[in-house]
């Protein structure tokens, strides 16, 4: 028993097995993230998959509080996030939302759509915030019990225009209010993770319309899904 315990603590926890689909959207802010993320969403619906659309961080009634204190944009007069706690929160909420969340859902054969996951962790708070990329993935391999998506849409554009958009819209959260050094760390730190990990990754050209993007987004889920409905996964039973 005590052994167990000891061998279960040293070794790396093995990845997660599950019979669903999980997804990731990833990139700066304004890419087009979330809209992309709704269009595919609502085309898996009508193509009779099972779809759960969620978010990071947040995605759970617990880690939506966590976002809420992540995005605040009042602060205490001389006191500020630090890097550490910033990594910390995200990795609570994320924590809450794969226990809560992610895993019923992959385990019942679900299609997961995440609009930002671990990728994230490691473009902001590593390569933007300057954290340590190996110990950020250490630490997030133990509160994800090793879940990591099967696909990764990348969207990337110059951080300028993806601000541009996002500054089009009625508020403004913590993070797009950081300097544009630091978002253009985050999108080179997003290319790199697409280079180290380029059969999960797939990087979306996000600088052009919205319907290219969702049809090549199709496109390129074509063969994946039709493998799935060959095993008859992710189908909603006939009503
Ligand atoms: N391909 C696109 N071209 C132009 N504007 C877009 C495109 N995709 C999304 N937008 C707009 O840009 C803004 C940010 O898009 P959004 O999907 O919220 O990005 P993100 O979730 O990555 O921050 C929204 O106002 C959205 O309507
Ligand atoms: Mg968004």
């Amino acid at each position: 028993m005590n052994s167990r315990v000891k061998k279960g603590r040293t070794s790396k926890p093995s990845p997660i097995r599950h019979g669903g689909l999980f997804i990731s959207f990833e990139g700066i802010e304004g890419s087009g993230k979330s809209t992309q993320c709704q269009v595919l969403a609502q085309f898996l619906k009508d193509s009779g998959f099972r779809v759960i659309e969620t978010r990071e961080p947040g995605g759970t009634s617990i880690a939506e509080h966590i976002r809420d204190l992540f995005l605040q944009t009042k602060t205490t007069p001389g006191e500020s996030l630090t890097p550490e706690t910033e990594a910390s929160l995200v990795f609570a909420a994320r924590s809450q939302h794969v226990a809560s969340l992610l895993l019923p859902a992959l385990q019942n054969g679900e299609v997961v759509l995440c609009d930002r996951f671990s990728d994230s962790t490691l473009a902001y708070q590593g390569y933007g915030r300057g954290l340590n990329i190996s110990k950020l993935q250490g630490y997030n391999r133990f509160i994800t019990q090793g879940l990591t998506p099967d696909m990764t849409f990348l969207f990337d554009l110059p951080v300028q225009q993806g601000l541009a958009r996002r500054r089009k819209g009625p508020n403004q959260n913590r993070i797009d209010q950081e300097a544009l050094a630091f978002h253009a760390r985050v999108r080179n730190g997003f290319l790199e993770l697409a280079r180290k990990y380029p059969r999960r990754i797939t990087i979306i050209n996000a600088h052009r319309s919205a319907t290219a993007i969702s049809h090549q987004i199709q496109t390129l889920m074509e063969p994946v899904l039709k493998r799935r409905l060959r095993n008859n996964k992710f189908q909603n039973s006939p009503r």
